[in-house]
């Protein structure tokens, strides 16, 4: 058991229309009656069509809002079919996940993601930011050197560090039920905050949150790891049971 703050962040990905409130109702409920708001920061990232409408609806601000991506552009555009971050701020968004697997994967580069996480660092979005090897990466022994590239290129010294966090991800642990054994995921985590530390000489680590394939099963295989900061929850945040059981075995 520790006394560290940690995060348990959902992403909803495309899930949920206004009847889903009911979630997020059960899941602050419980919040409100048997955590330590001190100890646990609970962050829901949910589609940018559902941000208003709940925040609206929310009784309590003991949950955070968050969205998955934005365009990178500023100000009003010609993008359809695109919303800026500072149009996800005024919905009610306070974070923003940057840099998901599934939009690298379409084609979204460092570069990209780097403009991407200086407009929401300017709308006052506290960004997570998604780090992680493909299988194929990993089978060649290149994690290391592509979080490295991931981290040196998606943030800079300029940036507010201190509004970004970094989820670890392994795209192959995503939606795959695999996770890493133990040693590894922690000599990756040293290695995050190691290299982040180094890169932009600062004394403060970043937070680092491992996600891919957390549910309520093998959370508890994560709480000695200790150098992990929270968790991103694809699949098992879509579910209020098993969303509040993986806190509640995290800490068992
Ligand atoms: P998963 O997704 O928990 O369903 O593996 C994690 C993510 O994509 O952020």
């Amino acid at each position: 058991m520790t006394n560290k703050l940690k995060y348990f962040v959902g992403n909803w990905k495309m899930f949920g229309d206004f009847t889903s409130f009911k979630i997020i109702n059960k899941i602050s409920n419980y919040f409100i009656r048997n955590l330590n708001t001190n100890n646990i920061k609970v962050i829901l990232c949910v589609p940018n069509t559902l941000i208003y409408f709940f925040k609206q609806k929310m009784k309590s601000q003991t949950i955070s809002l968050g969205a998955q991506n934005c365009h990178h552009y500023q100000d009003y555009g010609p993008f359809t079919g695109n919303v800026n971050a500072k149009m996800l701020k005024n919905s009610g968004a306070n974070y923003i996940i940057l840099g998901h697997s599934e939009n690298r994967a379409i084609g979204e580069s460092n570069k990209l993601i780097k403009i991407k996480i200086d407009s929401a660092l300017k709308s006052n979005l506290t960004v997570i930011l998604c780090i992680g090897e493909t299988l194929k990466e990993k089978r060649s022994k290149k994690t290391f050197r592509v979080l490295k590239k991931q981290i040196t290129s998606c943030i800079s010294k300029n940036q507010n560090l201190s509004k970004i966090i970094i989820a670890y991800e392994p795209v192959w642990s995503i939606g795959s039920n695999k996770i890493l054994k133990s040693e590894e995921l922690k000599k990756i985590i040293h290695y995050i905050k190691f290299q982040y530390v180094k890169t932009f000489r600062t004394k403060k680590q970043p937070l680092v949150l491992y996600g891919g394939s957390v549910n309520e099963k093998n959370i508890k295989f994560f709480s000695p790891i200790s150098e992990i900061d929270g968790f991103l929850i694809g699949g098992a945040s879509q579910s209020a049971k098993k969303f509040i059981a993986i806190i509640k075995n995290y800490y068992k």
